[in-house]
């Protein structure tokens, strides 16, 4: 039997009950997330003691209070203990006849992110499909030009001549191997229990060996972030992509510095689908960033910014991240770029797509 504490706490919107003096009776889970705090924290606070900036917050209150109609306030800007500010879709009503209240906050960034992840999300399929039909477009034909040259290699009188068919032959092999590296992981996933701190800490210690050891590291994992379905040898891929992005981006590589972070979110929404529990992965480093001129294509195959680049480290990063129910994001600035992968940690989201 479900019980209405358990569908409170697994509703994505904030749900805050306050009684006749505004003090604060229930906050369902996502409550607690939404306000940084956790119910035992908020039980018996006054509405007003929530937020730092309580003036509006509380004069909307006071109204609903007052005038007992519901009222729903759009994008009220909303400064929580820890300093963040965030902006909050808000509906008050009024609760039974004691002069109760329920709020209900919806965080509006986030519903912003979600459209532009959904839109992230259609367009990388649309390359994807754009390069599936390019690729059998061209395999097809090099097939049969690589077959040919194979006849044809027989056929010739001398091995001076066979050179030119050698040519096409191995050049036929090398557009064959970019175009399956454009196609990019095309096989199942092998899914196994993964620890995402076990994978960061074999990447970083590549990182480490490649960049002579200069390379530093700090460190901030959730400890009780809990294993995973996950495939390792292509997290290992993803994450040695990003790490090592960072390590080619900085002109000196002892100042490069990677911060790796993990943390747990409850009630996360990845494009459309609303996941209870996501593992939040930050790779962090302090290099000059991503050039602006390639900022909004970095994850688009063959975009690079380097000349000895190909461009398909973070294509191929983002579909896997993708056939995981994933979705990986960047932010860039001079000093501070940062790589966020976001992984569902329920068996029934990691599918192969
Ligand atoms: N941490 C970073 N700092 C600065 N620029 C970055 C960073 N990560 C990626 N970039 C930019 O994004 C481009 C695309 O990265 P991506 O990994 O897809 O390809 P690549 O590194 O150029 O080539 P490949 O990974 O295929 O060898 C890079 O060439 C670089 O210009
Ligand atoms: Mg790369």
């Amino acid at each position: 039997m479900v019980q209405g504490q358990d569908i409170l706490d697994n509703i994505s919107t904030g749900i805050i009950a306050l009684d006749v003096a505004l003090r604060v009776t229930a906050v369902n889970a996502a409550g607690e997330a939404l306000l940084k705090s956790s119910e035992a924290r908020c039980l018996g606070l006054h509405a007003g003691q929530l937020v730092l900036n309580s003036e509006d917050w509380l004069a909307n209150l006071q109204q609903v209070r007052k005038t007992k109609a519901p009222l729903t306030r759009r994008g009220m800007p909303v400064t929580l203990h820890n300093g963040q500010e965030i902006h909050l879709d808000i509906i008050i009503t009024p609760m039974g006849r004691d002069g109760s209240l329920l709020m209900e906050l919806q965080p509006v960034d986030r519903l912003l992110k979600i459209s532009r992840e959904e839109g992230l999300l259609h367009a990388q399929e649309t390359t994807r499909a754009v390069i599936r039909g390019l690729a059998h477009e061209i395999k097809n034909p090099l097939g049969g030009v690589r077959g040919a040259a194979q006849l044809l290699a027989r056929e010739l009188p001398n091995e001076e001549l066979a050179e030119y068919t050698h040519v096409i032959i191995r050049e036929a092999d090398r557009l064959r191997d970019l175009v399956d590296r454009l196609l990019g992981p095309h096989q199942q996933l092998e899914l196994e229990q993964v620890n995402i701190h076990e994978i960061l800490e074999h990447v970083r210690n590549l990182l480490l060996a490649e960049s002579d050891n200069q390379a530093s590291f700090i460190r901030d994992y959730d400890p009780s972030l809990p294993e995973f379905p996950g495939d390792r040898a292509q997290l290992i891929q993803v994450t040695l992509n990003i790490m090592r992005n960072a390590l080619q981006a900085a002109a000196d590589p002892e100042q490069c510095t990677i911060t790796l972070r993990t943390r747990s979110r409850r009630q996360f929404t990845i494009g459309t689908t609303l996941h209870r529990l996501v593992c939040q992965v930050d790779i962090i480093d302090n290099g000059p960033g991503v050039p602006p001129e390639i900022e909004h294509a970095i994850f688009v195959p063959m975009v690079t910014g380097r000349a000895e680049g190909t461009g398909l480290g973070l294509a191929i990063a983002q579909s896997v991240i993708n056939y995981h129910g994933g979705l990986l994001e960047c932010c860039s600035e001079p000093g501070n770029t940062r790589f966020t992968l976001y992984l569902p940690m329920g068996q029934e989201h990691a599918q192969a797509q």
